[in-house]
């Protein structure tokens, strides 16, 4: 029998913590499946911060990423790069993540080679065209392309079959993030970095922040930094820890706000595995981050959603994570409940974990197998 050709393409790190327990499962099958990694490298350092940690080595890596970027070079590089990798390849079908820029190229590479789509983490939506802008239509045009559907939640499989998508192309996996995620953190686990170990987490009460989206960009990332000065300056024993994204345009917004401020730390982008387990350790998350908001509520951290829409609904019915935008009052008040109604922090810091159950990538790639008549074990669907 002839190896099933798998390609995966992922290129920044949010995919590639999200990619990384799906190509660690495809190579559990090395009779039944041929598994080719390839990286736009749509982010460098930060994607190269979970090749290291999964020991991913890829087959093919584009080194796209230029200093700040626009969508038009991510598009056009993605995708004439990816042209000759897979005219060299000839995969059986091709994986791809999420939203991102190198999410739709993928598909679209794949599509042009008439090669078969699988979509992880398929069916999000927001249904508004501009938030996340351009993840919002990054996933449905990648739906559009797609002919094996995982997605992560039974709301995202409606998502799907609201847009006319056939339910026999649908399997409810479950989200590869808590796969990831169980994999790393640990209730022992001891940072190498000496600022994170010397934190008072239980004296202090520390607040983990993350901000990249585009369209926080400029003012709205000002209103949220300026909400986090007020509250700095309210309560003094909090403290914030600021990993700050690599992004040009977000960093020299964050420098001009919380430079040299006490009590704020900014740090570069944390390794996945010291990240999760600061998660772990923090009193509270401000983010405007995707898979932070589905990674908190598994650790029962509350979450402050630093936008206007969620993908992301499950949580915020779960009461987990609360979405405030970026108005610096609603991000102040918001916070500062958390930060003086024990009763209201207790509600919002009951684990949930709407979003996996840890063996995602098992369903997924069981779902790959079933669908190539390589094996007959079609996966159980995972439930809340
Ligand atoms: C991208 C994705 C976004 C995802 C986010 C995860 C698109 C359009 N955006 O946004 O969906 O949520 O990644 O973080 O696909 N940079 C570095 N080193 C790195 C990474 C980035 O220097 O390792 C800098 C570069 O100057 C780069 C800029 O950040 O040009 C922006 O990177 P880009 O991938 O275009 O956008 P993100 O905001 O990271
Ligand atoms: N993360 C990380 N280091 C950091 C900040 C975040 O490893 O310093 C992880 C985080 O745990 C989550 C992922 O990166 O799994 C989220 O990436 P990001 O916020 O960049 O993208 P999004 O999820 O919004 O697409």
């Amino acid at each position: 029998m002839e190896k099933l050709k798998v390609m995966t393409i992922f290129g920044t790190r949010p995919e590639a913590i999200k990619m990384a327990p799906v190509i660690l499962e495809l190579q559990k099958f090395p009779a039944e499946v041929e598994v080719t990694v390839a990286v736009t490298a749509q982010h460098r350092e930060m994607l190269d911060q979970v090749l290291n940690l999964f020991a991913i080595r890829p087959d093919y890596d584009l080194n796209i990423m230029s200093a700040g970027q626009t969508l038009f070079d991510i598009t056009s590089r993605a995708l004439l790069g990816l042209n000759k990798i897979l005219e060299e390849v000839k995969p059986n079908i091709v994986l791809v993540h999420g939203d991102t820029t190198t999410t739709f190229a993928g598909a679209l590479a794949a599509y042009y080679h008439q090669i078969a789509v699988g979509h992880v983490e398929a069916g999000l939506r927001t249904g508004n065209k501009f938030s996340p802008y351009p993840e919002e239509m990054n996933r449905k045009l990648t739906a559009a392309l797609t002919d094996l559907n995982f997605a992560p939640t039974n709301t995202a499989k409606e998502n799907l079959l609201r847009e006319g998508i056939d339910a026999e192309k649908i399997f409810v996996t479950g989200n590869t993030v808590i796969d990831a995620l169980y994999k790393t953190v640990r209730r022992d686990f001891k940072f190498s970095d000496e600022l994170l170990n010397a934190i008072d987490y239980d004296g202090k009460r520390i607040i983990l922040v993350t901000t990249h989206r585009r369209e926080n960009w400029g003012e709205p990332l000002r209103q949220i930094y300026r909400a986090l000065k007020k509250l700095l300056a309210e309560f003094p024993d909090v403290e914030i820890i600021f990993p700050v994204h690599k992004n040009p345009i977000v960093r020299e917004v964050v420098d001009e706000e919380l430079g040299n401020l006490q009590r704020v730390h900014l740090i570069d982008p944390l390794d996945y595995e010291p990240f999760a387990n600061l998660m772990n350790r923090v009193k509270l998350i401000l983010t405007d981050s995707g898979g932070v908001q589905e990674e908190a509520p598994a650790l029962g951290k509350p979450v402050l959603v630093l936008r206007d829409t969620t993908e992301r609904p499950e949580a915020v019915d779960a009461g987990t994570v609360k979405l405030v935008g970026t108005n610096f009052d609603n991000v102040y008040q918001n916070a500062k409940i958390l930060l003086t109604d024990a009763d209201e922090y207790k509600k919002m810091s009951e684990s949930h974990n709407p979003y996996g159950d840890g063996i995602a990538a098992q369903r997924i790639v069981q779902a790959i197998l079933w669908s190539y008549k390589i094996s007959d074990v079609k996966p159980t669907p995972f439930e809340l």
